[in-house]
Parts: C-alpha cells; sequence; structure tokens
C-alpha cells in the first residue's frame, strides 16, 4: 500500500497527536483535513497508515488479508506492552477465522435478538430510576448518574451479576476498557487495566462454578452451556467473553450517552426539531453514534504485502 494525495500540508499532523487525547476530544477537523489532503496517508512518525475513506475502509474490513491478531504484529522485547502479551485473555475483537467464526457462532447461540428485545422494557425502568433524582433546573451529572451506570446495570443483569457485586464491576470495566488503547497507552495505565481484567476473570471464575452447580436463567448459563455439534467454549473463551462484553458494552454506551446529550444541548436548534419528525429519533441517534460514541478508529495488520 502506498500513501495517496498531496501530503505536503500535513506535515503539522503527527500520529502521536491524532491518536492522543487532545484530538479525541473532536477529531473530525483534522480527519476531514486528512480525507481531503491525503485519503490514504502514512504518519512520519508511526509506521501506520490511515485510511479516512468509507470505500477503502470496507475493503480493508472485509479482505482476508488484513488481519485483528495483534500477533502479527509482536512488540519489542524492550516494550514493556510485551510483558502482558499472552496474559491468557483472547477476545473476539484480537481474533481472525477460523478461531473467530467459531467462537462467535457458539456465543450467538446464547446472545440471541431474544435475549436482548426481552430486555427492552426493563431498559427503560432502569433509566426511570437513574433519573428519578432529577429535578427541575436542579444540576444533575449525567455521566455520573446515568451513563457509567446504566450500561454496566444491564450487563451485569443479563449475565446475572449478583446486585451486591456491581459496585466491583464499574472499576473494573472503566479500568480495562483502557487496554483497549493498548498501543497507545503509558505503562501504569496498563498496569492498572491488567490488574483489573485479573480482578474480574477472577470474580467470574467463581460465578461460573456456581452457574455449574446451579443453573439459572442468565447468559451466563447460556454461555456455559452453548454447544454446536459437540464444540463448546473453552474456560479461557468463556472469560474473554465476559469481559468482553464488559468493556466493549460499557464504555462505547457511555460515551454515547454521554456525547448524545451534549450533542443535543449544544445544538438545539437542530436537535429539537427531530423531537416532532416522524424518522426524528432515528436521526438523533443516528447523528448521536457517528458523533459521539468515541470509537474513532478501528486497527487492523496486514498478514501478507499488499
Ligand atoms: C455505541 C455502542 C457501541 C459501539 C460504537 C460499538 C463499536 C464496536 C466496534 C467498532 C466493533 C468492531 C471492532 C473491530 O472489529 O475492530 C465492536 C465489536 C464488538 N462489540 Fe461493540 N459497540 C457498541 C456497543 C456494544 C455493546 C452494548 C456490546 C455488548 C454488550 C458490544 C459488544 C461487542 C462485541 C462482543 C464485539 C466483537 C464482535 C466480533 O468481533 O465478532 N458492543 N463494537
Amino acid at each position: 500500500m502506498c500513501a495517496m494525495g498531496d501530503t505536503a500540508n500535513l506535515t503539522d499532523i503527527t500520529g502521536e497527536w491524532v491518536f492522543g487525547p487532545e484530538n479525541k476530544r473532536n477529531p473530525h477537523p483534522v480527519y476531514h483535513r486528512i480525507r481531503a489532503a491525503a485519503p490514504i496517508w502514512k504518519f512520519d512518525d508511526f509506521d501506520d497508515y490511515l485510511l479516512t475513506r468509507w470505500e477503502d475502509c470496507q475493503e480493508v474490513l472485509r479482505d482476508p488479508r488484513w488481519s485483528s491478531d495483534p500477533s502479527h504484529a509482536p512488540m519489542p522485547e524492550d516494550d514493556f506492552r510485551a510483558a502482558f502479551e499472552g496474559a491468557g485473555v483472547r477476545t473476539l475483537l484480537f481474533m481472525d477465522p477460523p478461531d473467530h467464526t467459531r467462537v462467535r457462532r457458539l456465543v450467538s447461540k446464547a446472545f440471541t435478538p431474544r435475549t436482548v428485545e426481552k430486555l427492552r422494557d426493563h431498559v427503560g425502568e432502569i433509566c426511570d430510576s437513574l433519573l428519578a433524582d432529577l429535578k427541575g433546573d436542579e444540576p444533575f451529572e449525567v455521566m455520573s448518574g446515568l451513563a457509567y451506570p446504566l450500561p454496566v446495570i444491564v450487563i451485569c443483569e443479563l449475565l446475572g451479576v449478583p446486585v451486591e457485586d456491581r459496585h466491583q464491576m464499574e472499576g473494573w470495566s472503566s479500568d480495562a476498557s483502557r487496554l483497549l488503547d493498548f498501543s497507545m497507552i503509558d505503562e501504569e495505565t496498563a498496569m492498572k487495566g491488567m490488574v483489573a481484567a485479573m480482578q474480574f476473570i477472577n470474580y467470574f471464575n467463581g460465578l461460573f462454578e456456581a452457574r455449574r452447580s446451579e443453573p439459572q436463567d442468565d447468559l451466563l448459563t447460556e454461555l456455559i452451556k452453548a454447544e454446536e455439534e459437540g464444540d463448546k467454549l473453552s474456560e479461557e473463551e468463556l472469560r474473554s467473553i465476559v469481559l468482553l462484553l464488559f468493556v466493549a458494552g460499557h464504555e462505547t454506551t457511555m460515551n454515547l450517552i454521554g456525547n448524545g446529550v451534549y450533542l443535543l444541548l449544544t445544538n438545539r436548534e437542530y436537535v429539537m426539531p427531530m423531537f416532532t419528525e416522524p424518522l426524528g429519533w432515528l436521526m438523533l441517534g443516528g447523528a448521536a453514534f457517528w458523533l459521539g460514541v468515541g470509537v474513532f478508529w478501528m486497527s487492523r495488520l496486514v498478514k501478507v504485502e499488499v
């Protein structure tokens, strides 16, 4: 792959800055600039290309020559992150077929559209109870009062985590979710994330035992039971999928709610009319999704020369 376009006026933009915290606050102007000048662009300071066009991204994401598996780019031994590799957590996010296909098929047996649909009304009730303290013009902390606890409560209920254990999950989930930025974090953050992931895993090992001896009507029991043609999820796969459900489902939804509310409050003139349009809610959801989920890039590694 080679860089495409006029990179001369992009010399002030480094990879470190693009993937760093400052740009994360609002990455769209920079993406727009890069797309206009060089839609396929190679960073000077990183050995990475940035693709900014929908078609190019689609092509790479669908092409099996590109991989989600970080083992295709092993860390140098003197990089602190090398110490965390092979820590016994291998999530769907970092797998390629055929492993991905196999695990995904087993998980889909337990995590069905029906499982999610069953939650619909109850999610509304949880929202109502979290918003019960919202009064008139009094300030309300959206992040700690709604965006942060809502996904954790829903995922806990879905999996069958006892109510009294939920508060532990919140801290573990947000610390462990920093590991999703693995290539960009410092040693202290990585260590904190790994400790949280291990505490999480220890906790769930206990819960797996409990569900094996006494099955319940929850996703954890379904994941343990999930079987196809004699194939089951291994212990490592079970742990990894539960960790992923928390980390992927928590951080993303929290950002969507927080940034969605911000969008609503800062763009009233565009947003308010949407409430009265027939498809307004859908448009609002779409706008909040694209502007506010906090997933600003997806990475793939090349397995063979392309
Ligand atoms: C606004 C909400 C969400 C956004 C923006 C989002 C975004 C993403 C993205 C971009 C990926 C693909 C990553 C890649 O292939 O490199 C992904 C995968 C995944 N997400 Fe989400 N997600 C959201 C909510 C959730 C929720 C609520 C859950 C579960 C409770 C979840 C579970 C997963 C899982 C299990 C995968 C891996 C799927 C696979 O590889 O087959 N996500 N998500």
